[in-house]
């Protein structure tokens, strides 16, 4: 028997004004409720909303419960209908289950390992120093996300899979289509088949010239051109937009917390900390969805086969049960441990670069502007809407003296 559960009438599509850092607060008062919910989709399908941070990591830690593209077939705020969901393409892990995903993933793992990110530091601090100098040369004010936040991860993911820099302008734009929750579905196509486009040429360049780079590496191995295609993709994508919209939303958090802001600048040993403090608090990748494969008991409740779950890492992350004070950004917090790069087999394969960047790029920044402060009221920063993939600011204008 399931108990009595709490239903959410609708996902909500935007966040309370004036709480950018926040979840909406009809998913903290689902959460209030309890760690799971019950939700209708717009096209009518039962599912389920996960919110509590045990229970989202038991979803992710279930093979149960399937990553699988076509088995998403309901969309939390549009009724498309009964439609056919093809399944993810070939390379596209991230929508895929093992052993279908570790074919992508495993050779990938070793490429990424904190060890191979550590390497990186020097190169992170020079293209972050590079950046900080233009910034500063071009003078105050500037809009942070196009100075900074965007360019530091961007020219990192590059350079690891071989991606010639200066040709981002081919891909950066409509990648961020994809993630931003704005571009209409004409546009996604578009913007997809560009990006497709440009990969094709690319393991095409890298098959008949390799070079020192992650997929140059992977052509040793038994992935056809389609493959390598969709692993570059994946990785562009999870790489340009998500440190760079965790760099900038992180700014604007420390600049909103000012005593929190100069803690960071006098403690330079509070960056580690920081760095897995903002990624808790503003798990800017905020909602993944997963499908029950069979019947699962979960929380006092059945979940029957072909449910759709809603997992939020925002909320689970937010949860009084696991944090203390769970919406007080505390760059000292003990208590680790956070859902923002995920859990289980599709647990962020970037994060050790991610982390990096974030460390060095955070310190350098406070360091060099030390009265960085925001060019316009807090309230005129505007913001990606709820539906996007990723959280975000759209734009941050600062200045300094
Ligand atoms: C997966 C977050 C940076 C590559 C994920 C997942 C999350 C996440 C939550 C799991 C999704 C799920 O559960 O279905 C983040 C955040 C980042 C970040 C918050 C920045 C702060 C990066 C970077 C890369 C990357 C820089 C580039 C290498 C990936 C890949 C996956 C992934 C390839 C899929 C892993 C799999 O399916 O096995 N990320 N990510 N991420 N991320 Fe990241």
């Amino acid at each position: 028997m399931s108990e009595a559960v709490y239903t959410l009438p609708a996902m909500p599509a935007a966040r309370q004004p004036g709480c950018p850092f926040d979840p909406p607060k009809e998913l903290v008062e689902a959460r209030d409720h309890g760690p799971i919910s019950r939700f209708t989709f717009p096209d009518g399908h039962e599912g389920w909303l996960v919110t509590g941070y045990d229970l989202v990591r038991a979803v992710l830690a279930d093979p149960r419960f399937s990553s699988r593209k076509e088995l998403m077939r309901h969309h939390p705020l549009i009724d498309f209908g009964d439609v056919e969901v093809p399944p993810a393409p070939p390379g596209e892990f991230l929508l895929m289950d093992d052993p279908q995903h570790s074919r992508y993933r495993k050779p990938l793992a070793g490429k990424f390992t904190v060890r191979r990110m550590r390497l990186l530091t020097e190169r992170i601090e020079q293209v972050t120093a590079e950046h900080l100098d233009a910034m500063e040369k071009a003078g105050s004010p500037t809009d942070l996300v196009t100075a900074f936040a965007k360019p530091i991860p961007a020219v990192m993911i590059c350079e690891l899979l071989g991606v010639p820099y200066a040709d981002r302008g081919s891909f950066q734009g409509n990648v961020e289509k994809f993630l931003d929750g704005e571009t209409p579905d004409d546009e996604l196509i578009a913007a997809y088949t560009a990006v497709q486009t440009y990969l094709a040429e690319l393991v095409a360049a890298k098959r008949a010239n390799p070079t020192d780079d992650v997929l140059s590496d992977l052509l040793d191995g038994d992935l056809t051109d389609e493959e390598l295609r969709g692993v570059a993709l994946i990785l562009l994508v999870a790489g340009l937009d998500t440190t760079a919209n965790m760099l900038a939303l992180g700014t604007f958090a420390l600049l909103r917390n000012p005593a929190q802001l100069a803690a960071l600048r006098a403690d330079p040993a509070l960056t580690e900390p920081a760095v897995e403090e903002l990624l808790r608090y503003l798990t800017v990748g905020k909602t993944f969805m997963r499908t029950a494969l069979e019947d699962v008991e979960l929380g006092g409740h059945t979940i029957p086969a072909g449910s759709m779950m809603i997992c939020s890492y925002h909320t689970a992350n937010r949860d009084p049960e696991r944090f203390s004070d769970p919406h007080v950004l505390d760059l000292r917090r003990q208590d680790g441990g956070h859902l923002a790069f995920g859990h289980g087999i599709h647990q962020c394969l970037g994060q050790q670069l991610a982390r990096i960047e974030m460390r060095v790029a955070f310190a350098a920044l406070v360091r060099r502007f030390p009265t960085l402060r925001l060019a316009v009221p807090a309230e005129e920063v505007a913001l990606r809407p709820e539906t996007a993939d990723i959280f975000g600011v759209k734009s941050l204008p600062v200045a300094w003296d």
